[in-house]
């Protein structure tokens, strides 16, 4: 309480004698030498490590739905973050941290309008804090790095659910801190549903047709142990072993239906492009933040760190003669699916599921804010900036909406993908190099892939008030500097 009545002080009167204008943006000059360590990156990242095949040994883990503190009027959710051990492998215990348990964490639901307080406990032996990724709260229930709390301190929060279904995620986000604590395990699952959500006809049996897959890689040392300091990458820390939902060499048994896949790329750095072995098609239904308007037939999707999507895949009418899986660019086989048993005749998907619109009057506002993403390794900055706690780099009004335009500027040898991420809001993408964005992106996005030299501009608006980060989310870039705070007031 106290801290963060000092942070807030600390806060403000940063703000009041740097608050960025959009002239002073502008000026930002960047100029960069090369040296020895932005070769050695660029070289591990064209070395990128391909994932192990999937043995599907091991049925997919499904986190668990967190159950109410108690059933009452008020929605009352305990999280708490924690060590323990987990046997991900046969036989051996791995150190690992977790949310209500020893690794990853539950699932939240949230109906739109409700009111949640959730009590946060730190039960880790270092600072912590608590994201929920693409929800549109105050900045002080966003836990950004100015919400640290202390080992064996805990925070309650309180907000109103006030978006559209979607499927969100939460992850610690200390200072410099935030890679290594989702590497090890904290990450956690929010499905925000409404009345539309019930009403479109999509699969939603939590565990059976409803699929979360949380994507993540790692690298286990010789004693099977999650080593970060002897994994870390400061240009993303990525590893030749998936794990899906925190389980090793998954398979998901399914029924011959429609199953309703939420991909989730949990990872710390690595990009995935998700199809099918057999080359069919899937039906993309959602962004990060909200359906899209009409389902999308697509065969591959990429999602960047922190993107989400949903996908219909139609068990009925696929062959299952031969083994089926989802498999990434490479062909590396990421979940294999056991399709055994006849399941439900499928219903159509609903043609209309949203109403997301851009306006003519979006389409048209000026550029306000300007995001130049650069660099690699620790050399990583925004504007020619790295993160200060104690700098505002933006001020927005709650309630306005702004046009950002993300640009990542290349170095010599190229550059690399940056994906931007803006906390408490959902934004609208305008546009990719002046065209209008893919049929997948035209929805609610609160991270966005992008490519080097490329310019996107989103239109932005911030339903609450408050300081909220806004990064790069590989996130050993984020640690490293490449992060901003806006004020919404
Ligand atoms: Cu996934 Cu700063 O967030
Ligand atoms: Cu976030
Ligand atoms: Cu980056």
């Amino acid at each position: 309480m106290l801290l963060s009545l000092i942070f807030g002080i600390a806060l403000l009167g940063a703000c009041s004698q740097n608050d960025n204008k959009m002239n002073d943006m502008d000026q930002s000059t960047m100029e960069h030498e090369m040296d020895d360590d932005m070769m050695e990156g660029h070289m591990d990242h064209d070395d990128e490590v391909s994932l192990n095949d999937s043995t599907g040994k091991n049925e997919l883990k499904i986190p668990k739905e967190l159950e109410q503190d108690e059933k009452s009027k008020e929605i009352v959710y305990t999280v708490q973050a924690q060590k323990g051990k987990t046997e991900i492998f046969d036989g051996t215990q791995t150190d690992t941290i977790g949310y209500n348990g020893a690794f990853l964490g539950p699932m939240l639901r949230f109906n739109k309008g409700d009111i949640v307080k959730i009590k946060t406990i730190n039960e880790l032996d270092e600072e912590t804090t608590f994201h929920w990724h693409g929800l549109e709260v105050a900045g002080d229930a966003d836990g950004g790095p100015h919400s640290a709390l202390q080992p064996g301190e805990e925070k309650v929060i309180e907000f109103k659910v006030d978006q559209e279904a979607a499927t969100l995620w939460f992850h610690p986000h200390p200072n410099g801190k935030t890679s290594e604590q989702v590497y090890n395990g904290l990450a956690g699952l929010i499905y925000i549903e409404d009345e539309n959500s019930k009403s479109l006809g999509l699969p939603n049996k939590y565990g059976q047709n409803d699929i979360p897959l949380i994507f993540q890689d790692r690298t286990f040392d010789d004693e099977r142990q999650l080593n970060y300091d002897a994994a870390m990458n400061d240009d993303g820390t990525i590893g030749d072993t998936l794990l899906i939902n925190g389980t090793l060499n998954p398979k998901l048994t399914v029924k011959k239906e429609k199953v309703r896949l939420r991909l989730l790329n949990g990872s710390n750095a690595r990009n995935y492009t998700f199809k099918m072995n057999s080359g069919d098609s899937f039906t993309q239904v959602a962004t990060d933040g909200g359906f899209l308007n009409d389902p999308v037939t697509l065969e591959e999707i990429t999602l960047t760190p922190s993107e989400r999507a949903e996908i219909v895949v139609d068990f009925s009418s696929l062959d299952t003669s031969d083994d089926l899986a989802l498999i990434d660019e490479e062909g590396s086989i990421l979940l294999p699916f056991d399709v055994s048993e006849q399941g439900e005749k499928a219903g159509e998907i609903t043609e209309e599921m949203n109403q997301f619109t851009i306006t003519e009057k979006e389409m048209n506002l000026p550029v306000t804010k300007k995001v130049e993403l650069y660099g690699m390794m620790d050399k990583v900055t925004i504007n020619g900036k790295k993160f200060d706690p104690e700098r505002i780099d933006f001020t927005q009004e709650q309630g306005v909406t702004e046009v950002w335009e993300i640009y990542n500027k290349p170095d010599e040898m190229g550059g690399m993908i940056h994906p931007f991420h803006i906390h408490g809001t959902q934004f609208k993408i305008l546009s990719r190099n002046g065209k209008e964005p893919s049929k997948s992106e035209q929805g609610w996005k609160d991270t966005i892939s992008v490519e080097p030299d490329e310019t996107v501009k989103v239109a932005v608006q911030f339903q609450h008030k408050g300081v909220y980060m806004f990064h790069c989310h590989i996130l050993e870039h984020e640690d490293n500097g490449m992060m901003g705070q806006i004020k919404v007031e």
